[in-house]
């Protein structure tokens, strides 16, 4: 820790001399070129690329002079984050508003990880108890792919259903389609997590529930979406199958850090893999949430995921913020929202198998930095978490690029590639990466325009960071998922907030249940827009 360094009560980043001085580097940025960096310093690409394991991250082609690039560690070294950082992996409960410990950093250590001496018995006895729960991780998926778990008729399961929303769908959704190379080959994954009852029942209708096991994923056991769907399938299993309360039977688990919700819902105590209190929802695909990962890819791959993320863990603790992968892709981020006005930053993955990690992404980023309250419980008078945003390339090239390209807007990116893939082949390959490094290339070097042609004029300077992972591996794919938490844990000490509780997803559920309610007195509580398209739709509905 830097002496400059502030507890979190002390400390407004606004404030600090960096913060200052990168207000004037913002000035100066208006002037600058990026491709004009490379011609000042002919190292920049060496000097401003940082590997981890297998993570290789190019971060030089961003808006960032080195005069910046200074005074944005020297604000990480001027931010409570290297005692934050500290305090989030003993243990602290750093989520101040919950009065909880945020350590799903925990659910991917190994005994004697922790390097605090007066954290470390405690730290050891976490580990102990993770690997229990894996053990039962372990067990179950085991039953289910060699196909001796059966359901009620003694048929072996093909068809596993994840019911479950945010923290308990997008993380196993992504895994399952990202790791899809390592799928078992005869049982299928489903994730069913709105609660338009289209989903789930056209999911129903094309499945046996003789060989059907629904993975009920909640940590809570309380989310209303999810017990929804979860009672749309035990009617489904009744109907079909005449099974009353299926809940108890062998067609559902559950996956819950709320172990005694589970058991009053009716779940068997031998069917409950729990997970605990201390893993924060969106942090919970490394915990038993994660069955349905080690049912497709087996038990042994989803622990070389845990391995890449430990691995990014470890690369977070130890690395000097100058080559912290996390910190450095923080801090572009900071300088671009707080100080280039940057209103959201796309994340494009060149790989189809990563189609959801902008979906997955917009919960860890938005649902954990989105606040305006600081640590101590003050306004906060700067700009937080940005909108994340993207798709796939090269599809989006034929969407949104124009925009990136001419459009008005700042939109820093972050590329993804895997720089092997074994599913393509050599032509493919060469074509997707190919696109991917010209895409980059040109929003940053930009083109003139000819004579009397100003729309074909690119203007350029348009930043991005290039992440290659040298393959989509289980090992390589933890990294990854953990590089955008601590990168999102970073941004979060420095802005001074609590990244970990979403108090903001609360007023919308309470004011659903109001309008919901059948009680025509509660209902008059509501705005009279919202009574009046209520009203709209009941008499459609006629
Ligand atoms: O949207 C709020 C939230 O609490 C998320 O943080 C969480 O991932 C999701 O709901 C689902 O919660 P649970 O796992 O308790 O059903």
């Amino acid at each position: 820790m830097t002496s400059s360094s502030k507890t979190p009560n002390q400390y407004q980043p606004t404030s600090t001399p960096a913060w200052k001085t990168l207000e004037q580097q913002a000035k100066k940025a208006e002037q600058q070129n990026i491709s004009a960096f490379f011609d000042q310093n002919p190292q920049r690409s060496s000097q401003m690329s940082v590997q981890s394991g297998e993570l290789f991250l190019d971060y030089s082609k961003n808006l960032v002079s080195d005069e910046t690039w200074q005074a944005l560690l020297e604000l990480a070294a001027q931010s409570p984050l290297e005692q934050h950082r500290a305090a989030m992996f003993s243990g602290e409960k750093i989520n101040t508003t919950e009065g909880r410990a945020v350590l799903h950093g925990a659910l991917r250590a190994e005994i004697g990880d922790q390097t605090i001496a007066s954290a470390a018995a405690e730290s050891d006895q976490r580990v102990s108890l993770v690997k229990q729960q894996l053990a039962d991780v372990e067990l179950v998926s085991a039953k289910i792919r060699s196909g001796q778990w059966l359901g009620s008729t003694g048929k072996a399961i093909t068809d596993v259903i994840n019911i479950g929303i945010g923290g308990s769908d997008l993380g196993p959704k992504l895994a399952c389609s990202a790791l899809q190379e390592f799928a078992h080959p005869d049982i299928k994954l489903h994730f069913i997590s709105n609660v338009d009852g289209a989903e789930i029942l056209t999911t129903l209708k094309k499945l046996n529930p003789e060989t059907t096991l629904v993975a009920l994923a909640s940590k809570t056991f309380t989310t209303h979406e999810t017990l929804l769907n979860a009672k749309t399938a035990r009617n489904w299993f009744a109907e079909t199958l005449g099974l009353e309360n299926a809940q108890s039977s062998s067609h559902f688990v559950g996956l819950t850090a709320n172990r005694a919700n589970a058991l009053a819902y009716g779940i068997p105590a031998d069917q409950i893999l729990e997970f605990a209190e201390w893993v924060g929802g969106r942090y919970s695909l490394w915990s038993s949430i994660g069955l349905s990962i080690a049912i497709s890819i087996g038990f042994e791959k989803f622990v070389e995921m845990l391995a890449g993320a430990r691995e990014m863990d470890l690369h977070f603790q130890r690395a000097p913020l100058a080559e912290n992968m996390p910190v450095i892709m923080a801090l572009l981020g900071i300088w671009y929202s707080n100080f280039l006005d940057a209103q959201s930053n796309a994340v494009i993955p060149y790989c189809e198998r990563l189609l959801l990690l902008p979906s997955y992404l917009q919960q860890l980023d938005m649902e954990s930095n989105g606040k305006s309250t600081t640590l101590d419980g003050e306004s906060i008078d700067y700009q937080t978490g940005a909108i994340l945003w993207g798709q796939t390339g090269t599809n989006g090239q034929h969407a949104f690029f124009q925009l990136l390209h001419q459009g008005t807007r700042m939109v820093p990116i972050d590329f993804v590639a895997a720089a092997v893939d074994n599913l393509s082949n050599e032509e493919h390959h060469r074509v997707l990466l190919g696109n991917m490094l010209a895409q980059a290339s040109a929003l940053m070097c930009g083109q003139e325009a000819p004579e009397g042609e100003a729309y074909r004029y690119y203007p350029g300077n348009k930043p991005s960071n290039v992440l290659l992972l040298d393959q989509l591996s289980p090992k390589n794919f933890g990294a990854l998922i953990a590089l955008y938490e601590h990168k999102v844990f970073v941004q979060g000490s420095i802005w001074n907030i609590n990244s970990f509780d979403q108090w903001g997803v609360e007023l919308g559920k309470k004011m659903a249940n109001q309008l919901l309610a059948s009680d025509s007195d509660v209902q008059a509580e509501l705005d009279p827009s919202t009574t009046a398209l209520f009203a709209h739709i009941k008499q459609c509905q006629k």
